[in-house]
């Protein structure tokens, strides 16, 4: 990419991003711990009644929110803290209590579940004391947010009238995430589905998709420049995305198999972003270390899109629906594809100084060959099931050979995230008493 140098960036981490990712790193190991436990327990079940009533159904459920709701979602709040200024000046004082808040959620989130309370949605599982308290804890965000926002001086010259407009648009769109994640959580709001597979429908497939184009279209607004004023590829984007969005509310809402053509032909619209993303990110400026996470990102993005239509096609669906072909495509959505986009957005958000706990060639190579062996292992393994519902059911060795390999590519995850753990822990931004130069500005 040509325009990978920006001059302007922070050399440092502020407190407030060095935390976020401190925090986020912490729920990776975290989850990363728990699949290799549970990858564990489906070779050795006899395991389980040592687990007393924390046995492997209630573990998954911690192990995959943790993933959503901790790793992927904190450097986010890093983003946020970033974009509204929230980690600079006076406020950033307050950057550290929230994300103690929300990681309290996730450790009230993961009792609950262990305990077996549930609303039975895939992701959406908060219930009782925690359904209540997350979403407290997203308004604390937004509060500091507005807050920040409000204190920004009028003639700060990132504060254009464009983007304080859109920061408007953004909180305001952030104040509804809370109270959507607590009706969302209702075990009696459910979404359209496929009557053939009892998944989701194309329509709703389209619909999430396009919204994490939107973030990935929004994204270098809040954390880089563009390389020029006007470029093709972003013109062009932004066009595509409202013909494609168009075309989601065409389809509507209803129940419908994804035999018919008109299904799998609209959610084909979606390969079109595999080179309009890569072009797309080229019309923005950024820091150099991020190259090696952005490129990852770009392979696992592809990857993501191709793999997610070929499962989706009639005879394909209906043979992996369920089985293990399925986890392999919710690695390469979240293992593969967000953390190498998280971690490229970590980069260029904490500077140059400090990108060096993510781009070590080891750790690296670590977590993409474990990501890529572990989807081919445990689609070969999902493939047979399919024709074979027994075959994970029932012990035998080549289920047992294909399930070992994907704990050790789970152990190699682990490591790999452990690495970037020990090395977060000694970011300079986040010693309470030494200051760090950022931009010209000391931050304690
Ligand atoms: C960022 C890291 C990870 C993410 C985001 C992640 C995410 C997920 C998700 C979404 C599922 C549910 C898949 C489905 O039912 O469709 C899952 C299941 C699972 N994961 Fe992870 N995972 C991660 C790391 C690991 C690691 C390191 C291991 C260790 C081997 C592991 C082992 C498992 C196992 C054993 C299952 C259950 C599969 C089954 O039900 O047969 N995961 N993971």
């Amino acid at each position: 990419m040509s325009a990978d140098r920006q001059p302007s960036m922070p050399q440092h981490a502020t407190p407030g991003v060095a935390g976020a990712v401190w925090h986020s790193l912490v729920w990776l190991v975290l989850g990363n711990t728990m699949g290799v436990m549970i990858a564990i327990l489906l070779l050795l079940p006899g395991l389980n009644p040592w687990l007393g009533e924390w046995t492997y159904g209630r573990w998954m459920m911690v192990h995959m929110n943790i993933a959503l709701y901790g790793w992927c979602s904190l450097p986010m709040l890093g983003f946020l803290f970033k974009v509204y200024g929230a980690d600079r000046g006076s406020f950033s004082n307050w950057c550290r209590p929230v994300l103690w808040l929300w990681s309290g959620a996730l450790v009230a989130g993961s009792i609950s579940w262990l305990s077996g309370q549930s609303s039975g949605k895939l992701f959406l599982d908060w219930s009782g004391f925690a359904r209540v308290f997350f979403p407290v804890v997203m308004e604390a965000l937004w509060l500091l947010l507005i807050v920040a926002f409000i204190s920004k001086p009028q003639g700060d010259p990132d504060s254009t009238l464009v983007t304080r407009i859109a920061k408007m648009v953004g909180l305001i769109i952030l104040a509804a995430v809370p109270l959507a994640i607590y009706f969302a959580s209702s075990s009696s709001v459910y979404p359209a589905l496929n009557p053939d597979t009892g998944g989701p429908t194309a329509a709703s497939q389209l619909e999430s998709s396009l919204g994490v184009v939107l973030i990935l279209l929004i994204l270098p607004f809040g954390i880089t420049r563009r390389t020029q004023s006007l470029s093709k590829a972003v013109t062009l984007s932004w066009i595509v995305f409202l013909a494609e969005a168009g075309l989601c509310v065409a389809l509507g809402r209803t129940d419908v198999s994804h035999h018919r053509p008109a299904q799998y032909l609209s959610l084909a619209s979606l390969l079109v972003w595999i080179p309009l993303i890569p072009a797309y990110c080229a019309a923005f400026r950024w820091h150099a270390a991020t190259r090696g996470w952005r490129i990852a990102m770009f392979w696992w993005w592809g990857g993501l899109v191709v793999s997610g239509w070929v499962l989706f096609l009639p005879g394909v669906l209906d043979r992996i629906k369920f089985t293990d072909v399925l986890v392999g495509h919710s690695i390469v959505a979240v293992a593969g594809f967000l953390t190498a986009l998280l971690i490229f957005v970590m980069i260029q958000l904490m500077g140059e100084e400090d990108a060096w706990i993510f781009n070590r060639r080891w750790s690296f190579h670590a977590w993409n060959l474990g990501v890529l062996a572990y989807v081919v292992i445990i689609s070969i393994a999902g493939w047979i099931e399919g024709a074979n519902p027994a075959f994970t059911i029932v012990p035998g060795p080549a289920r047992e050979f294909l399930y070992i390999v994907r704990l050790l590519t789970g152990v190699a995850m682990l490591a790999g995230s452990l690495e970037w753990l020990t090395a977060a822990s000694s970011l300079p931004a986040l010693e309470r008493h030494v200051e760090v130069e950022l931009q010209g500005v000391n931050v304690a």
